[in-house]
């Protein structure tokens, strides 16, 4: 499973990148207004960081005005990846873009039917958005579980994208039911190195040396 951070912040992403662990980044209007930079040199930024693709969404809400930013956009830089809002006008939009060879990553998914829908308009990438979905009290973690499921039975190479994650337990069944990829917050990827039986262990073996160190003397 390839590792993306979900988020636009320069810093993490730069620290990140250093460790080797970071394969993407996706970015939504949300996260460009947190980060509080302008969009275009943000983007720009990010993906001369990022060796992997880099998700920018457009805003627009007919296919047309979709098409006309996203080819905008994805002049930018080599690696950048136009996130389309899920939705009759998106799918139009992606058939168009996949055409002239813009990769795309289809946002907002909640059901299967829309992640095939995509798959087959030929969208790079769809983000089904696993939070959202346990937060109306339905479970997100089986609709990753389906959409592989249904991309193996039609062999479509499109990717899954497992966003929305918020919790170490949904990045680890991502990896169990076989996602492409985890975009991952950084609060969540700060914890997936840490357990607590490693601190004890540490803590132990530092005062076991102490004290051997200390029977020497
Ligand atoms: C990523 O592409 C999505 O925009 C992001 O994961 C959404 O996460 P949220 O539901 O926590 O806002």
């Amino acid at each position: 499973m390839k590792f993306f951070l979900d988020t636009a912040d320069i810093k993490q992403i730069e620290e990140i990148a250093a460790m080797g662990l970071c394969d993407g980044v996706t970015t939504n209007p949300t996260l460009i207004g947190k980060a509080g930079q302008d969009f275009e040199e943000t983007i720009k930024k990010i993906a001369s960081i990022v060796d992997g693709p880099v998700s920018a969404e457009v805003l627009g809400k007919s296919a047309e005005d979709m098409v006309t930013e996203a080819r905008d956009i994805a002049k930018w830089a080599d690696n950048i990846v136009i996130k389309i809002p899920m939705g009759k006008e998106g799918l139009k939009a992606i058939k168009t873009l996949s055409k002239e060879g813009i990769k795309t990553n289809c946002t907002l998914i909640f059901s299967v039917a829309q992640g095939l829908l995509a798959a087959k308009a030929g969208a790079t990438y769809i983000s089904p958005f696993i939070g959202r979905i346990d937060d109306i009290g339905q479970d997100g973690m089986e609709l990753i579980e389906n959409l592989r499921i249904v991309l193996d039975n039609y062999g479509l190479e499109t990717e899954i994208i497992a966003a929305s994650i918020r919790t170490l337990a949904h990045f680890e069944q991502c990896a169990l039911v076989g996602a492409d990829i985890a975009t991952v917050p950084s609060d969540v990827f700060s914890k997936l190195w840490d357990h607590l039986l490693t601190d004890v262990g540490i803590a132990r073996f530092d005062k076991d040396w102490e004290d051997y160190q200390n029977s020497l003397k």
